[in-house]
């Protein structure tokens, strides 16, 4: 099936409220456990010192799920999309888990005008992590030129997204079972996400292609993809 780009960033605030009410709380908890072998199996262990960063936040669920983890570190979300981040922000403040939540702060600009010596970023990023972000990105060079400035030797990436189906007919399929969980707003989002998604081949391809092999590229069962490890 051939690759249909979607707008980046999520901006309506009817999209931005149907995200947020969805409840996406077993991937999340998949992928923060997911980080944390692969952390364990390198042997890292997260403290003061260490700054996470959650490209792509969208409302935060991921950006609080690693704040709450990793207590002792410094979390920061960032987003292009004001409506995501002021959601964020919303939920931050009316969370059960506050006192859990100050290590975590949020800022709203594209990632493709974010560089490592922005003003934004006190230290070296320990842990750069996204979900279900790389589809929304047109060009993938922009994705692996935003994580490319954003790394030191010292930076653990790990991003996982959408593969893209085989075929129409699986995509219309999986919209839906979509459909009988969740609203008209996120089905037709999701499904739009699908044909945005890229495959394991053009990821990988594209590691090879340009000096990124130091980074995997994993197939995560039939609908995810991973790349993680060191830029
Ligand atoms: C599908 S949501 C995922 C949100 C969150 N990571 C999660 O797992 O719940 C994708 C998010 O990426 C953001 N996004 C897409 N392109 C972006 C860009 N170029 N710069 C910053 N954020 C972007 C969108 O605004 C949206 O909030």
């Amino acid at each position: 099936m051939e690759r249909i780009p979607e707008p980046e960033l999520m901006e309506e605030k009817e999209q931005v409220i149907s995200y947020d009410e969805a409840d996406f709380s077993e991937g999340e908890f998949n992928l923060i456990n997911q980080i944390n072998h692969y952390l364990l199996r390198k042997n890292i262990s997260l403290s003061e010192k260490d700054l996470i960063v959650d490209l792509g936040c969208g409302p935060g669920n991921i950006s609080e799920k690693l704040a709450i983890k990793w207590p002792n570190t410094e979390v920061i979300g960032i987003d292009g999309s004001k409506e995501m981040i002021l959601r964020a922000e919303y939920k931050k403040n009316i969370s059960n888990n506050q006192k859990k939540l100050k290590n975590l702060r949020y800022i709203c600009s594209d990632i493709k005008d974010i560089r490592s010596d922005n003003f934004l970023f006190t230290k070296e990023i320990s842990l750069l992590v996204s979900n279900s972000l790389i589809h929304h990105i047109t060009y993938l060079e922009d994705f692996f030129n935003t994580i490319k400035s954003l790394s030191s030797n010292i930076t653990v990436n790990f991003h996982k997204d959408l593969k893209r189906p085989l075929n129409e007919k699986s995509a219309f399929e999986l919209k839906v079972q979509c459909s009988k969980k969740y609203n008209e707003t996120l089905t037709n989002d999701y499904y739009a996400s699908l044909k945005a998604s890229y495959t394991f081949k053009e990821l990988k391809n594209f590691t090879l292609e340009n000096n990124l092999s130091s980074l995997e590229v994993f197939e995560d069962g039939d609908k995810y993809l991973i790349v993680y490890g060191n830029v």
